[in-house]
């Protein structure tokens, strides 16, 4: 089964990923989790050049192919061999962002960015998407207020630094997608985290 994990910044998908580990712990199922960008050595490279609030401008297409590429080298060399062994994947970030964040943020064609994601994951789509739904400020609020206190959270600051209406596109972008795609399992990430964690073992328990 592969699972992936969505959401704007400061949904909280770190905790949510830490909490799906754990549950699957206490199942005895094996499990993997990654994350996109950077789920490979490579892909660390990758990550930094587009996440750094050092990076200079990069042109939308020239942001998609490198998500894309890291995306390609991820799926073949960590996704598909793990879901071969029999792991569960839980992957922090997959096609969805790339629509959500190129797509209708950034502004590039939707059918453009979905055939070449299906190149990118040689066919592979998730089983299931959690879609952690924050309102925009509170996720900007605490995603910022993490930036202050870790050193990586504030160097990797590119896309936190876009003004509130990039961040209010991607929040309708991901809604619009839960309402439309039968793999999407919406979980209100505006909630404390002991009620976050409620619902994700819910909809795991239904799941297994
Ligand atoms: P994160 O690890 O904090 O989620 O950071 C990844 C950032 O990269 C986040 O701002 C979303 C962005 N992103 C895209 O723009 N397109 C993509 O395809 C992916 C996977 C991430």
């Amino acid at each position: 089964m592969f699972i992936t994990i969505e959401g704007c910044e400061g949904a909280g998908k770190t905790s949510a990923i830490q909490i799906i580990q754990e549950f699957l712990k206490t199942q005895n199922i094996s499990c993997l989790t990654t994350r996109e960008p950077g789920g490979t050595t490579f892909g660390t490279t990758l990550r930094s050049l587009l996440l750094s609030k050092n990076t200079e401008y990069i042109p939308p297409y020239t942001e998609l192919f490198l998500y894309l590429a890291d995306r390609h080298h991820h799926v073949h060399t960590v996704i598909k061999p793990a879901l071969q062994q029999g792991y569960i994947v839980v992957c922090d970030r997959f096609i969805d962002s790339t629509i959500a964040y190129q797509g209708y943020a950034r502004g590039l064609p939707l059918d453009t960015i979905e055939q070449l994601n299906m190149i990118a994951t040689e066919g592979l789509l998730p089983d299931y998407t959690f879609f952690l739904d924050v309102d925009p400020c509170i996720g900007l609020e605490r995603a910022r207020r993490r930036s202050l206190i870790d050193s990586v959270s504030q160097e990797e600051s590119r896309f936190e630094n876009e003004e509130l209406v990039f961040h209010q596109t991607l929040s309708r972008a991901y809604k619009l997608m839960a309402e439309n795609v039968s793999r999407f399992i919406t979980i209100d990430a505006n909630n404390p985290v002991d009620v976050v964690k409620q619902e994700i073992i819910y909809h795991l328990q239904n799941i297994l």
